[in-house]
């Protein structure tokens, strides 16, 4: 009788201890949860192989009892969701959003408090996010920490960027997680004020591979009103632990419930192409609450914009040093002769988007304020609706609109974010009356009032306010220095694109490393588009400025592949008209190349090495193919499997020329038209720091017969 009841006793303590399991809905991923020792974890394992080993869950609270332990689990729920959502703009015409989902509810017997964690477990990873109902004594809080961790299996090679509340414009540090802490002072900018949060603090997304061939990619998805995920890494035990963006008085979150957290995410698969392929963030997000979309549409511009970058021109009007707005009258300076957003020039610019079929032009520095952007005066420099006086709005609205031209709107904030929002109405009022419906918008520099972090919990509130602000409007938003993206175009297609990376600007600045864009789509990208601004022609940036020494760390070819690797509903062509009048052939292919998909086959992937993708243009039959290859190049071997059985294509392929290299002979390249159908297959290489684009167009039926492509022909442009 003893033993009995001691053997129902030992039973029911292991029922408690166990832990609930469900799995993907393939079967492939396995979830575990449980609480040991009143302590909340989970561990996920993936075709058996551990992805992430028993971690721990939970918050502290600052003056008040942490949310990490002393729980029982007093529920726990489990449902399955199904369904196929079509997104506004995408690489895919329709998503399939499938998981199964386990819902925990923990309570804290001593505090009378609970909270759920709620774990989605699709074909492609984890997500999971801590809710905070509505409770007697869980009622408004403030965060010290979230303690989530991911406990890893080993000492994976990582992809990674320094842990920074600032800025993401890093060159990405490609080395085992043992060694980030050795690395991670010399991966700081030289002379940047920036400061990393640890000796081994990283930010998401934090691509990952074991040595057994795994990927894993950690990031998270739906920032809202909750400061950005970074990671801090204990690389004796290679366990990730949640740290978040502190405010400007060291508080981590202002919450009131009831509440969520973003969710916390773990892509995971055997093949690199199925990380690129995920939808996992988009999914996790909130469908759009937008009733009318029609006015969100995909832009292909050009822009008033890299002769600044590259110093040829500037932003500012004049000379001076520092202005304060109310005070000065630029109509009674004279201007300093290098000013590019002056009525003229603009016209050029649109002249040539029209000629060549593009949307839309940005024109930056039309605004005054540019002569003391982030110095003395900054917090009241820009107003958003006066112009420099060169630059003529009204005539600039009737030339564009007469030629189908639509004009992108330049609001630099330098980081005065009460100063942007007080005019935030009047600025985009100005848009609507001028003929702009999107706005490139930038955070350069420290954040006014109080120095909050620009991924802090007040700026991804602002973040967001403008967006949906900009939707009253029908402005769709490009934010630069913005928060790193988590899928919120889902739910606000109007966030058009982010920049949030380190982008093509810096080619002027120094140069990107040539496996920049190989680890990109791997990292800033599973977040949301990136204004990434490809499209650089000329790659000597002394050709532009003679005192700019710096060279575009890429090919030609490669320049065009970009626009297929890396994915944005808006896509810039960057460089100068003149250069892309110096090479007409190869802009054929950007202007030709689709910016909407209703397909995407990622055809082989490697973070760090190569990318080739292929995408179908929306509404279309016709596809087009980028690559981009990092410093040792990459031979690609192409079947054309995807292309319609029963139609024929004609091919243009865009290559590197022989012997091309990014340093020394970045500009030569081939032309060559083929016809081809889908038992072809295409042997195609890209030179070190090199790629190619393919367009492959569908012949209409009738004209079948008919299709003479001429001898291919072979076109070499060498300087
Ligand atoms: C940084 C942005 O990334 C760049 O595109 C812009 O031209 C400058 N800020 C000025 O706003
Ligand atoms: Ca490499």
């Amino acid at each position: 009788m003893k033993k009995i009841v001691l053997l129902i006793a030992f039973l029911s303590t292991n029922i408690l201890l166990m832990a609930t399991e469900i799995k993907s809905p393939n079967g492939a991923l396995v979830l575990n949860v449980m609480v040991k020792d009143r302590v909340p974890i989970y561990w996920l394992n993936y075709k058996s192989r551990p992805v992430i080993k028993q971690s721990r869950l939970g918050l502290q609270l600052k003056n008040d009892t942490a949310l990490t332990e002393g729980f029982v689990i007093s529920n726990n729920t489990i449902t399955r969701f199904d369904e196929t959502w079509q997104p506004v703009w995408g690489e895919v015409k329709s998503i399939r959003n499938n998981y199964n989902e386990l819902a925990v509810t923990l309570t804290q017997a001593a505090t009378q408090r609970s909270i759920i964690v709620r774990f989605r477990l699709f074909n492609d990873g984890l997500g999971f996010r801590y809710e905070f109902p509505l409770q007697e004594k869980l009622n408004y809080f403030i965060i010290k920490e979230e303690t989530t961790q991911f406990a890893l299996a080993g000492d994976h090679k990582a992809f990674w960027l320094p842990g920074d509340f600032d800025t993401e414009e890093y060159s990405t540090v490609t080395s085992k997680l043992s060694e980030v802490r050795g690395r991670i002072k010399a991966a700081v900018t030289p002379n940047s004020s920036q400061t990393t949060f640890s000796e081994t603090g990283v930010q998401t997304p934090l691509m990952l591979k074991s040595d057994d061939g795994l990927y894993i990619n950690i990031h998270e998805a739906a920032l809202l009103n909750y400061a950005c995920l970074s990671l801090n890494l204990d690389d004796k035990n290679f366990i990730l632990e949640s740290f978040l963006t502190p405010d400007a008085i060291g508080d981590k979150g202002y919450l009131q419930t009831p509440c969520l957290s973003p969710w916390r995410t773990i892509v995971v698969s055997d093949k690199a192409t199925d990380i690129l392929e995920s939808k996992l963030i988009l999914n996790l997000n909130e469908p759009t609450k937008f009733t009318d979309v029609s006015w969100i549409k995909p832009v292909k511009y050009v822009g008033v914009w890299w002769e600044m970058i590259t110093g040829r021109s500037t932003w500012a009007y004049n000379n001076l040093s520092t202005v304060q707005i109310d005070k000065l009258d630029y109509s009674k300076t004279p201007p300093n002769g290098k000013h590019g957003a002056n009525t003229a020039h603009v016209k050029e610019y649109i002249d040539f988007a029209a000629q060549h079929g593009f949307d839309a032009v940005l024109v930056e520095g039309w605004n005054i304020g540019w002569e003391d952007w982030f110095g003395k005066w900054k917090d009241n420099v820009f107003d958003f609706v006066t112009p420099y006086p060169d630059f003529d709005v009204k005539e600039i609205h009737r030339y564009a609109a007469s030629k189908g031209i639509k004009m992108i709107m330049h609001h630099e904030t330098s980081g005065a974010v009460p100063n942007y929002e007080r005019r935030i109405d009047t600025a985009y009022r100005f848009m609507v009356n001028n003929g702009y419906n999107a706005v490139k918008s930038g955070y350069v520099g420290d954040i006014l009032p109080r120095g909050e972090h620009h991924y802090g919990q007040w700026m991804v509130n602002h973040f967001n306010y403008a967006i949906t602000k900009a939707a009253k409007y029908k402005i769709m938003v490009n934010a630069h220095e913005a928060v790193h993206p988590t899928g919120l175009s889902r739910t606000y297609p109007n966030l058009i694109s982010n920049e949030a990376a380190r982008g093509t600007e810096y080619e002027a600045f120094g140069g990107n490393n040539p496996d920049h864009t190989t680890i990109l789509p791997f990292t800033r990208l599973m977040g949301g588009p990136m204004d990434y601004t490809p499209g650089i022609f000329e790659t000597r940036i002394s050709k532009i400025n003679l005192t700019n020494t710096s060279f575009v760390h890429s090919t030609l070819a490669r320049q065009l592949g970009l626009y297929v690797t890396m994915y944005s509903p808006l896509q810039m062509a960057g460089d100068l008209p003149e250069n892309y009048n110096r090479f007409l052939d190869a802009f054929q292919f950007i202007k030709d190349v689709a910016i909407d998909w209703d397909d995407t086959k990622v055809l082989e992937a490697e973070p760090g090495d190569y990318i080739t993708i292929a995408r179908k243009a929306k509404g279309t039959n016709n596809w087009f193919i980028g690559n981009t290859s990092d410093e040792n190049g990459h031979q690609s071997t192409i079947k054309l499997r995807f292309l319609d059985t029963r139609k024929k294509y004609k091919a243009i392929i865009y290559a590197d020329a022989k012997d091309v290299h990014y340093e020394t002979s970045p500009q030569a390249y081939t032309i060559k038209k083929m016809v081809v159908t889908n038992k072809t297959e295409l042997s195609l290489k890209a030179a070190p720091g090199g790629g190619f684009a393919v367009s492959i167009i569908e012949v209409s039926a009738k004209k079948n017969s008919k299709i003479v492509i001429k001898q291919q022909f072979k076109y070499i442009n060498v300087k």
